[in-house]
């Protein structure tokens, strides 16, 4: 089968392969078994994808790791350096002492010997333990960012990922991060699409050099919290229909035109060969000039860490603002 090139981007960390711009994300809701993600994965390294995003959150570590073993096997890719691996620390492990332990347990659940990047989920600390979802705003304790930072710099140097980097963090925090990192993160993992846009966010980054990964990149229309403002939007249908491609593929063009990394989901093989198809073309300028008009509006909103006795006490706090 002919497979789609995707292009990479070079990532600030000096021992980071470069990125492929548009991989797989494995989050769906509900979680799924481990059958459905290594068909999926399997499928999607068929066609040409080779990055690949988790996160201990998802229960989709050992499908994912089963699927890299399985396409080693059948020789689909020749080496485990092939492939881009990104997971993520989840709450209850933002704790500077629980850091390491929980990425050496996501080694094992993938049987891997490294990640290409581990990230801090949330900029949220909650009670170590098992990992009730939704979380319980109950358990969330102040986060100890410095510790828990210091311990992801350690499992860099360590070799058990090759970079590191974040998740939903907001310029202030990762200001925060900047002003005492050794390792600076080199990455922030987001939600972005054409109905949250994410502009401030964005330049912040591009200033610091930290790259953006763009999650929901289709709105995320399949989980609880997502919205129909993307596949639905009728600026992107217009456009879609007037260039002979689909809303999605609009949706995921545009945002590799903002030069961010794209993290998309789809479980579906015709999908994921469609949702390929975004190079080679592009939006002209009167396109890109009415997306950037679309009404703008934050889907996710972590109302399940916010509590007026806890730590967080408003979405505003959780985002810094950025709603
Ligand atoms: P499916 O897995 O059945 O393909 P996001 O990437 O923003 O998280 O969005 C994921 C959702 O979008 C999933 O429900 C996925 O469904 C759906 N999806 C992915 N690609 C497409 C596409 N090309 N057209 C329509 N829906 C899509």
């Amino acid at each position: 089968m002919a497979q789609q090139s995707i292009p990479r981007v070079t990532l600030r960390s000096g021992n980071a392969k470069d990125m492929p711009v548009l991989g797989l994300g494995t989050s769906a809701d509900p979680f799924p078994t481990a059958e459905v993600v290594v068909k999926a994965v399997l499928e999607a390294i068929e066609l040409g994808y080779r990055m690949f995003d988790t996160a201990t959150l998802y229960q989709t570590e050992k499908g994912l790791g089963e699927a890299i073993s399985q396409a080693l096997s059948l020789g689909l890719i020749k080496s485990r350096d092939e492939v881009f691996i990104t997971s993520k620390l989840w709450c209850t492990d933002n704790h500077g002492d629980c850091v390491i332990p929980a990425l050496q347990k996501t080694l094992k659940n993938m049987k891997l010997k490294y990640l290409d990047q581990y990230l801090v989920h949330f900029p949220v600390s909650m009670k170590p333990g098992s990992i009730p979802y939704p979380a319980n705003p109950k358990d969330v304790v102040p986060m100890d960012i410095k510790s828990v930072w210091a311990a992801m710099e350690e499992c860099q140097t360590l070799g058990l990922t090759k970079s590191i980097g974040v998740s939903n963090f907001s310029c202030k925090k990762l200001a925060n991060i900047l002003a005492f990192a050794e390792i600076p993160p080199v990455i922030n993992q987001v939600e972005m699409n054409p109905a949250w846009q994410q502009g401030k966010l964005r330049e912040f980054c591009q200033a610091n050099n930290i790259k953006v990964a763009a999650y929901s990149p289709l709105g995320a229309a399949g989980a609880y919290w997502g919205t129909k403002e993307v596949l639905q939007s009728e600026v992107l249908m217009e456009i879609a229909k007037s260039k002979g491609k689909s809303v999605a593929q609009v949706a995921l063009r545009w945002a590799y035109e903002q030069g961010v990394v794209i993290v998309m989901k789809s479980f579906n093989k015709d999908r994921l060969k469609q949702n390929l198809e975004i190079f080679g073309w592009e939006l002209s300028d009167e396109e890109s000039k009415k997306i950037a008009a679309i009404p703008q509006s934050r889907a996710y909103l972590g109302t399940m860490f916010i509590s007026e006795t806890g730590p967080i006490k408003s979405i505003d706090e959780l985002w810094d603002g950025e709603l």
